[in-house]
């Protein structure tokens, strides 16, 4: 007999039903079920952040959490960052610019931390960038970059936003 739990909930703004096991952890359910492959697994018990994903808009380990945990919830992967034809959004062009990644294995972690943060902190300094980024670990890059690209990304963000009012 199969122990299996139906779940709903939104996955990068599309409607998802699937019957889960209560085991499966929400990194495996978007890695595995729904074939989400951007979500890293890395250290699968909280500490490196690559598995950050975005559940109703607030960043979560996604290897902490079961999957029929996130039911009726707004799930958001690194995937839903770029547009449908792959451009890359401000924030992923500012790390490709900036070059805030070297192997990548961490940059969907960080990816998403940083969307959150700077949709809570549009103009933040240096203490406030690397206290965001403190619970995601990057084994490359040094940070020096990443903190780069999370303030070009911050000063792109701005300037659309005057843009936005001055052609309102
Ligand atoms: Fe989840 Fe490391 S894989 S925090
Ligand atoms: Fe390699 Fe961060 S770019 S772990």
């Amino acid at each position: 007999m199969s122990n299996k739990v139906l779940v709903e909930m939104k996955v990068n703004g599309k409607n998802i039903k699937k019957e889960v096991e209560p085991r499966f952890l929400l990194t495996d359910f978007v890695r595995d079920e729904l074939r989400l492959t951007g979500t890293h697994v890395g250290c699968e018990h909280g500490v490196c952040g690559a598995c950050t994903i975005l559940v109703n808009q607030e960043p979560v380990r996604g290897c902490l959490m079961f999957a029929v945990q996130a039911d009726g919830c707004d799930v958001q992967t690194v995937e839903s960052l770029n547009q449908p034809d792959g451009t890359l959004n401000l924030l992923q062009q500012a790390f490709s610019d900036n070059h805030a990644l070297q192997c990548g294995f961490c940059t969907p972690g960080f990816l998403m931390t940083v969307t959150h943060f700077l949709e809570e902190n549009h103009n933040p300094n240096e203490e406030e960038i690397r206290e965001a980024i403190s619970g995601n670990l990057c084994r490359c890059t040094g940070y020096e970059n990443i903190i780069k690209a999370v303030k070009d990304a911050a000063g792109r963000l701005q300037e659309q936003q005057k843009k936005t009012v001055s052609s309102v």
